[in-house]
């Protein structure tokens, strides 16, 4: 089975415009996601203008405020400041990676955490790591969806990530923990990585390596999730060899067309949980 995400996606956004057309009935205010967007990088680029274009269509007041390669910290960091007042102003995204002479860890610090759509900041991270309610990182809760689309109990089922990132590996694991999954996380300093994998009943992959995972790298039955986006000669692939896995395992996402879609969905999501505790 290949999981649709842009179907699943689809799904979510519709909720999301129903929810909150519901909600306007009501209040004359609307969510408005700020995202600010540092130089050139074309990846960068293509992700904002889609976030933008999505959170326009469900009903979400969406700003790009661009600055170029140069720009210095303090300039950031005083618009995040300034946004985080903006009473307007539901959501607030900065868009990694970061030039060198910026410092994701004060950008993040800085993000007021109930305006933190991302789920990066540590209020929020340490209150996924409690089990608390906070903000969840897109991406991973994504995934979750994903995975819950094929599967609804995962109590007791092996999951292993590979990769260990702030922004995917780490909170993964803790959802995945969350749905009772015994939970292993691989990374480039782990042993015999292939055995590790051929364990999982879940197997989700976020290490940015073109096509690692391979058919003898995964069980029959094994749900697999790709959060890989690499470039590979002018083609865009995930962290695992799709043609190879497909027709072996329970159900895989395709890349594009699988996690990407519900990150961006998830984004929205996020944006409506921040406007509606507010
Ligand atoms: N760059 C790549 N993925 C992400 C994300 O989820 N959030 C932000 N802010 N930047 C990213």
């Amino acid at each position: 089975m290949i999981i649709n995400g842009k179907i699943q996606s689809e799904k979510l956004r519709k909720q999301i415009k129903k929810e909150l057309l519901e909600i306007c009935k009501t209040t004359k205010d609307v969510p408005k996601l700020s995202v600010i967007l540092i130089g050139d990088y074309l990846p960068s680029q293509m992700y904002v203008s889609n976030k933008e274009k999505k959170a326009k269509e469900v009903g979400i007041k969406s700003e790009v405020i661009r600055y170029p390669e140069t720009i210095s910290e303090k300039e950031i960091l005083d618009k995040i400041k300034s946004l985080n007042k903006d009473s307007e102003v539901t959501g607030i995204l900065v868009q990694l990676p970061l030039p060198k002479q910026i410092s994701q860890k004060k950008i993040i610090n800085t993000i007021d955490p109930k305006k933190d759509v991302d789920g990066f900041n540590p209020l929020n991270v340490g209150n996924l790591a409690s089990g608390y309610e906070g903000i969840v990182p897109c991406t991973p809760l994504g995934c979750i969806k994903l995975i819950k689309s094929v599967e609804e109990n995962l109590t007791g089922l092996h999951a292993v990530i590979i990769g260990r990132s702030n922004l995917n590996g780490k909170p993964m694991a803790q959802l995945l923990l969350k749905e009772n999954c015994t939970v292993t996380i691989l990374h480039s300093k782990s042993r015999d990585i292939k055995n590790e994998c051929k364990r999982a009943d879940i197997l989700v992959a976020a290490v940015g390596i073109a096509n690692l995972v391979q058919s003898d790298w995964v069980k029959k039955d094994c749900i697999v999730i790709d959060v890989g986006i690499n470039k590979l000669g002018d083609q865009i692939v995930g962290d695992v060899k799709f043609d190879d896995v497909k027709s072996k395992v329970k159900a895989i996402t395709p890349v594009p067309g699988g996690v990407g879609p519900m990150t961006i969905a998830c984004l929205l999501s996020n944006t409506l949980e921040c406007f509606k505790a507010r």
